[in-house]
């Protein structure tokens, strides 16, 4: 299998539980290489950036107000296959939906405040890793 690259955010939720080191944890010990990383508080305009492909949606004011209510971890992790390897570590959006030892089953509070994000697709990771990160800021120690 390939050897991928995906982003990551820890949100804002979790890392107000002091849950950094417990999710990256998660993360390394499933084969998830933190390649990049950055404490973000992000600007509405960085928000409603990142998340407007939900632009129309009904709780994308209330997305953005919550993802600019404290600061986030975002990163980009690298491994193979990574952007389903990371979705499955996650687990479901809702994390009472989610299957049990995921993320954010084990530490998600609601549909929103769901603890992580991670890409979903390779174009929408190479746009995510854009947004917050320059080639410069990535380091492998591949
Ligand atoms: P994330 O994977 O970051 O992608 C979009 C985010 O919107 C999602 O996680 C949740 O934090 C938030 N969200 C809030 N309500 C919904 C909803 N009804 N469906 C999907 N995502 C939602």
């Amino acid at each position: 299998m390939a050897i991928e690259r995906t982003f990551s955010i820890i949100k804002p939720d979790a890392v107000k539980r002091d849950l950094i080191g417990k999710i990256c944890s998660r993360f390394e010990t499933n084969g998830l290489r933190i390649v990049a990383m950055r404490m973000v508080h992000m600007s509405r305009r960085e928000a409603e950036g990142f998340y407007a492909v939900h632009r129309e949606r009904p709780f994308f004011k209330s997305l953005c107000d919550y993802m600019t209510s404290g600061p986030s971890l975002v990163m980009i992790l690298e491994g193979e296959d990574a952007i389903a390897h990371n979705r499955k570590l996650m687990g479901a959006t809702d994390p009472a939906k989610a299957d049990k030892e995921t993320i954010r089953a084990d530490f998600g509070e609601s549909l929103e405040r769901n603890s992580v994000h991670g890409s979903d697709a390779p174009a929408t990771a190479a746009t995510e890793i854009a947004w917050f990160f320059a080639a410069s800021d990535i380091h492998s120690a591949r």
